[in-house]
């Protein structure tokens, strides 16, 4: 205390610039990469997770957002978390199968959750919590997850029922249930990284692809598949992510902080996400270039039943137990 007093006392007569160095230490820097579009709700929902998280810690710690895969594509930023090269990501759920924790692909098992509020159940609760836990192994710390919608399926020809996709290619994320989902309707499943999702549809690379209208729009997907069917389907959602080291590091209170700010934005970015959806779809229908098409009800049926056969062959990939519990929560009325 007495020497930062003598100090600032020479401060105040030279100027105070050597106070402010000796009385506060560098703000601790969290690098957040992400490879959703800088105006995605991804990016608004990191950009209020950056504002919560530096105001919450007095300015203790600064959040650098790295969006649109620009410092690394899907498989390389989990790998930069891991070996410490970037602080957090917001990866989606289908992305970590590879890491070797297939219970987050259940969260691709087609029509398994049919809301946003039926999804809250488990990633709001005990079930997700523990999902989360198993990244830990891997040196990942899970904070949360964000939601971004249901998924429609593209291609430039009409998908009106399940034949339609026989033999098309289709570019997927990495998840074994989505490559299933794709095997089980006749398609062709190639696994590419988001950030080359657009060339591969305008090149002619692939057919076909899926994601909810956000992604189609901000990718400009949409430009170069003349066809569309909401199906809702499966359903696309993120785990935002800490390098476990770097976590176990920081000091309670900037931990306390950050979870805070990770909780607060959640909400945030979870309506932003529903938005954002909305508006995409509208501004798609708008500009004429994809057509979408809403199933009939019977063709839905038709949709689920072709896809329902995935639940029973994935089960054991994903753990028989954690899907019997997700659909006992799922059966319950809610409270
Ligand atoms: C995709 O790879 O299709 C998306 O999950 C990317 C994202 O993060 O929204």
């Amino acid at each position: 205390m007495m020497r930062r007093a003598f100090v600032c006392l020479i401060a105040a007569i030279f100027g105070s610039a050597t106070c402010v160095a000796e009385t506060s230490p560098p703000p601790i820097v969290i690098k957040f990469s992400h490879v959703a579009a800088p105006q995605a709700h991804k990016s608004k929902g990191a950009e209020r997770f950056k504002a919560l998280a530096e105001e919450y810690t007095n300015g203790r710690v600064r959040i650098e957002l790295f969006p649109n895969s620009q410092l690394y594509k899907d498989k390389e930023e989990l790998e930069a978390l891991q070996l410490g090269a970037v602080e957090m990501l917001a990866p989606s759920l289908s992305k970590f199968g590879p890491l070797g924790i297939k219970a987050f692909e259940v969260f691709d098992i087609p029509y398994l959750f049919r809301t946003t509020a039926e999804l809250a159940r488990i990633t709001e609760g005990p079930i997700g919590a523990e999902i989360l836990q198993q990244l830990e192994p891997k040196g990942i710390v899970g904070l949360g997850y964000w939601n971004n919608g249901f998924k429609s399926l593209s291609a430039n020809t009409p998908l009106r029922q399940p034949d339609d996709l026989l033999g098309l290619k289709v570019r997927i994320q990495s998840s074994r249930v989505i490559e299933e989902q794709m095997t089980a309707l006749g398609a062709l499943p190639q696994v590419l990284a988001f950030s080359e999702a657009y060339q591969a549809l305008s090149s002619g690379v692939v057919d076909g692809t899926e994601n909810p209208p956000s992604n189609f729009y901000n990718q400009k997907m949409f430009e170069v598949q003349r066809h569309a069917t909401l199906t809702d389907h499966g359903f696309l959602g993120y785990a935002v992510i800490v390098n476990r080291d770097f976590w176990t590091r920081l000091p309670v209170d900037i931990r306390d902080a950050i979870k805070r700010a990770v909780s607060e934005s959640t909400a945030f970015a979870n309506a932003e996400a529903e938005k954002e959806n909305n508006d995409a779809l509208a501004a798609m229908i708008k500009s004429g270039k994809t057509t979408f098409h809403v199933p009939s009800s019977e063709e839905l049926e038709d949709w689920q039943a072709a896809l329902f056969p995935v639940r029973a062959r994935m089960a054991q990939r994903i753990g028989a137990d954690l899907l019997r519990r997700i659909e006992a929560e799922l059966a319950r009325p809610p409270s």
